[in-house]
């Protein structure tokens, strides 16, 4: 999982490499008139798209969920998610002009290719009268998942042998956001078009991912093991996030618990409030991801009021401003990004926690008891 952890750089670039343009000039006053990306999808799908449906399990459920907030928020594109297992008995209302989306990193994934049957058998009785797209997202080539699917969008993260996915849910990030920023770019029909401007600093803001991931993984380390260290006996945890980062709230959690066995859940910070906050006490660590931007007021508030519940705290931020990190007794920082893309950044001291703290509890952080790499049946 370490290892997996500290490729996350590597994967990154690689991903970007295979759908950024590489002679793409993000300087010239025509940037908007060619897609920075190469997704070889027909462009009839990139202009009659009017809603998305996204199936998927576990981390790969909390990229599409992250997805879901880009494709809304950037695209102006309506978005569903669902557990896999959840669509087979009650799958979304069949709309006219969707893209499906299944999601899974190893393109086995027994609940995910029955969402996927479930999904084309409705779709082919409705033949004709509902324009549909069925597209695989995966780290597997040679997998059921894309001989089931009409368009394979690949991860390209390298084999995943821990079996919690770190590398696979980054690249999973990436290639939802390049495809998020491709319908915004192709469509410009969000309340704020993109300027070229603002697509030419996004391209290369993505580009500083890998140096700005690197950065967290040598300067966070020591912090995290002494964080891990006074944390490593807890039975509970709490995960807080707003907006972009409420998904990343979820897959914190879900790391914490199936590496550490630590009971661990993931809220948006405002839900929080309503009724989970009763859990707090001196015992129970509260992890708010708190990025810059929109929503860190509302975080801090809802950081405020964990602690005065006598929660110890524990900020990821990249507010450097001491006052607004004052509340947190531990602050992970990491580097300044545009909100939107924080989750890429967030997600790695969560990861990095979750593997340490296992280490010291003595588990066996690739192969945690229950759980196997794939659920095939
Ligand atoms: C991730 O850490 C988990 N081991 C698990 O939730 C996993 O993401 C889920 O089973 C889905 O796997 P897939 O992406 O291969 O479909």
């Amino acid at each position: 999982m370490l290892k997996e952890i500290y490729e996350q750089p590597e994967v990154v670039r690689r991903c970007l490499a295979a759908y950024l343009k590489p002679d793409w000039d993000g300087n010239q006053e025509t940037a908007l008139q060619s897609s920075p990306f190469n997704f070889m999808l027909p462009d009839a799908l990139f202009a009659s798209v009017a809603e998305i449906q996204i199936v998927a399990c576990g981390t790969s459920r909390h990229a599409s969920l992250v997805a879901q907030y880009w494709l809304e928020q950037l695209a102006g594109i309506p978005t569903r998610v669902r557990s896999a297992s959840e669509f087979v008995s009650a799958p979304f209302p069949l709309t006219a002009n969707t893209l499906t989306i299944a999601v899974t990193q190893s393109g086995e994934t027994a609940d995910t290719l029955a969402a996927i049957a479930v999904a084309t058998t409705r779709r082919s009785q409705a033949e004709g009268s509902l324009p549909s797209w069925l597209l695989g997202i995966t780290n597997q080539p040679e997998s059921s998942l894309t001989k089931a699917v009409d368009y394979t969008l690949l991860t390209f993260a390298g084999t995943e042998i821990g079996v919690a996915a770190t590398k696979t849910f980054i690249a999973q990030l990436v290639v939802f956001y390049c495809l998020a920023l491709e319908f915004a770019v192709r469509r410009q029909v969000s309340a704020q078009p993109l300027s070229a401007q603002q697509l030419g600093d996004t391209i290369a803001a993505l580009r500083s991912l890998p140096d700005q991931i690197e950065a967290i993984l040598k300067q966070q380390r020591e912090l995290i093991q002494v964080i891990a260290q006074t944390f490593a006996d807890v039975n509970d945890c709490i995960v807080i996030g707003r907006g972009i980062s409420r998904a990343i709230a979820l897959e914190g959690a879900l790391k914490l618990k199936e590496t550490t066995y630590i009971h661990a859940e993931g809220y948006a910070g405002g839900e929080f409030m309503h009724g989970p906050i009763a859990l707090l006490d001196a015992k129970v660590p509260v992890i708010a991801i708190a990025p810059a931007g929109s929503v860190y007021a509302s975080m801090l508030t809802n950081a405020q009021k964990a602690k005065s519940n006598g929660a110890p705290l524990i900020g990821i931020t990249n507010v450097t401003e001491p006052s607004d990190r004052a509340e947190f007794d531990h602050s992970i920082t990491v580097p300044a990004i545009d909100e939107l893309l924080s989750p890429f950044l967030t997600v790695v001291p969560l990861q990095l926690l979750a593997y340490t703290i296992a280490v010291q509890r003595g588990l066996d952080v690739d192969r945690p008891r229950n759980i196997t790499k794939t659920l095939t049946s």
